[in-house]
């Protein structure tokens, strides 16, 4: 996820953005850059790789000044590049942006700009921030109202810093849904997004909240809202984080932060993609294939691991509400056996985080092979995978840090989700029903603040449960795959045993292994095979077998039968697997820690797997 630094002050800038920028290296990034102001000129240097380069280069040794700002970026408009890398400027070289998040109405306001004459020098989203500050200062605003100016017209997520040489004893920031905060020094500040990049320097922190912008000099600062134009009085906090809990946000391990940064995550990979009056999703990466998509007849989806259960619960949503066919096969399989797969018939879909995931590559090379369009949901930008696609949709989750899978599953959810609507409406899909089915996606961040809510009595329940020796997870329909990856979760980091299978198979063999010293937790919302998973749980039961559930808010009826029950919010049947893994999740992180396990790294995994 990008990074940003600031610095205003009596040191040398350099040595602080340089020491912030090392700060948030543990965040992911493919390029950095920092730009210092010096006797009213601002120099900028940039490079793709490591901060350590940056900090080593020619440049930088000529870089001096006391005012600064500087940027790790992960890609997510234009590919890894220094072109592409933050600060980016406007057309005389004078104003310079940092930013996090996206602007999702950068294309129509690029292309007024260019209209206007402005001349973009990168791919990026951010660049648009640069140019429409240069456009207001040239209407004789000062940098504060030129940057208010330009937010206004900003429809998405932000966080930025701003700095210019026409006013060089001023720095701007301004945040909505992006975190940025201002560390308080003696006569000097150091703006971040993340405090681990500030607390070297002070503890005391104000926090930037949406809508505001702060307007800071070497002696002081201001804070306003943006929308009301009104001074903001906002004491500041005393952080006692360390450097390390403030890098993991306050959590005890980064899959616990990531699992709580669900909600956001799906927000991100919604964010500018919805039309809900029309009932239509937004995919740009699509729209280059969009008439041949019209096309396909069979969709074969491809992936590993948690990305596989990813697809299996992409198949069941496609096959409902588009109504293609769609076989999801592991990519270790598929490159070894003999798919079937026709031209322009045919596309194939592969998932995966780190886009680089070798068997996984190696499936779109033989469906490139054979002529069929290839398609990727991809969380790293400018992965191999993701260039070596024909077309596809960045999941827009940040960088996963935690080994095992949590957010980026929930993203490809949401992707696949949207995926789903877009293929429908192409062919039978109502209105109505993809009015449903947008509206139903907006409010799945919600729910899933709610569980997380819950998250203390899930923990009570791991308590109750940790010692068991096995588990089996069982789920039907939508939550068979979410079955199968709730079981992944609890051995991946546990190294629990433990068994994911759909109920409906219980009774075919593996029902054999019920005792009162196997639980099983059973995935039963109020769903259209709610009443055969009742029965699949009462077989259970009746060999003393010990039930959790995971059911929907307000059934009376499941408590009946379950030992434990953990409740999530009612929504449509196949958004259900974006809410049922969440207690999943949970549970297996609960467990690997009563347990004492590395849940971080857990022993024998590697996060990318670039080998077959
Ligand atoms: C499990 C997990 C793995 C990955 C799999 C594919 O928690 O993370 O099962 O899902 O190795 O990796 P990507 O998605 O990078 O292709």
């Amino acid at each position: 996820m990008c990074g940003i630094v600031g610095y205003i002050g009596k040191r040398e800038a350099a040595s602080v953005l340089l020491d912030g920028l090392k700060r948030l290296e543990y965040r992911g990034y493919d390029s950095a850059g920092i730009a210092i102001l010096k006797d009213k000129r601002i120099n900028v240097a940039k490079i793709v790789g490591r901060v350590k380069q940056l900090a080593e280069s020619e440049r930088i040794r000529a870089l001096q000044g006391t005012t600064g700002i500087a940027h790790t970026r992960w890609a997510t408009h234009g590919k890894p590049s220094e072109r592409n890398a933050h600060p980016h400027g406007d057309c005389t070289s004078t104003i310079f942006v940092v930013h996090n998040g996206i602007i999702e109405n950068y294309k129509e306001l690029k292309q007024n700009l260019e209209q206007e004459g402005h001349t973009f020098t990168s791919e990026t989203d951010t660049e648009v921030i640069a140019h429409l500050v240069e456009k207001f200062k040239k209407e004789g605003n000062n940098l504060e109202t030129s940057v208010k100016k330009s937010l206004k017209l900003m429809k998405g997520a932000y966080a930025i810093l701003v700095m210019a040489e026409f006013e060089p004893e001023t720095l701007v920031a301004a945040r909505l849904s992006s975190p940025l905060r201002i560390g308080i020094g003696t006569n000097e500040f150091i703006i971040a997004s993340d405090p681990s990049a500030i607390l070297n320097y002070t503890q005391e922190i104000v926090t930037l909240r949406d809508g505001e912008i702060a307007v800071l000099e070497e002696d002081g600062y201001t804070i306003s809202s943006l929308e009301e134009n009104r001074i903001i009085d906002r004491e500041a906090e005393q952080v006692e984080w360390d450097l390390e809990q403030a890098e993991k946000g306050g959590f005890a391990h980064f899959m616990l932060k990531e699992i709580f940064e669900q909600p956001e995550t799906i927000e991100n990979s919604l964010r500018g993609r919805v039309m809900v009056d029309e009932g239509l999703v937004k995919l740009g990466g699509l729209d280059a294939v969009k008439e041949e998509l019209r096309q396909i007849e069979r969709l074969t989806i491809v992936a590993c691991g948690t990305a596989y259960y990813a697809g299996l619960v992409g198949e069941y949503m496609i096959e409902e509400y588009a109504g293609i066919p769609v076989e999801t096969c592991i990519a270790s399989e598929f490159r070894y056996r003999k798919p079937i797969l026709i031209p322009k018939k045919d596309a194939v879909l592969v998932l995966s985080q780190s886009g680089e995931t070798a068997d996984t590559l190696a499936a779109v090379s033989e469906a490139k092979e054979k002529g069929i369009l290839s398609l990727g949901i991809v969380n790293v930008i400018g992965s191999t995978i993701a260039q070596n696609t024909d077309a596809g949709i960045y999941n827009h989750a940040g960088p996963e840090i935690g080994v095992a899978s949590t957010k980026v599953f929930v993203s490809q959810l949401t992707v696949l989700a949207l995926f789903t609507l877009f293929l429908g409406r192409q062919r039978q899909m109502s209105l109505t029903m993809g009015k449903r089915i947008t509206e139903e996606l907006l409010k799945i961040p919600d729910h899933v603040r709610t569980i997380l809510e819950t998250d203390k009595s899930i923990f009570e329940i791991t308590q109750r449960y940790v010692n068991y020796p096995d588990f089996f997870f069982l789920g039907r329909k939508y939550n068979y795959p979410i079955a199968l990856e709730g079981a992944l979760k609890l051995k991946e980091i546990s190294y629990i045993h433990a068994e994911g299978g759909s109920s409906g198979e219980l009774k075919h063999g593996p029902i054999a292994m019920i005792d009162p010293n196997f639980p099983s937790i059973f995935i039963c919302p109020k769903d259209s095979v709610y009443e055969k998973n009742l029965s699949n749980m009462e077989e259970v039961k009746a060999r003393q077998g010990k039930i959790i559930a995971v059911a929907t808010e307000g059934d009376d009826e499941i408590q009946k039968i379950a030992d434990e029950v953990i409740f999530i919010p009612k929504t449509l049947e196949m958004l259900t697997p974006l809410l049922s893994v969440i207690p999943l999740q949970l549970f297996a992180y609960h467990a690997a820690v009563l347990k004492g396990k590395d849940v971080d790294k857990p022993r024998n995994l590697a996060k990318s797997v670039t080998v077959e």
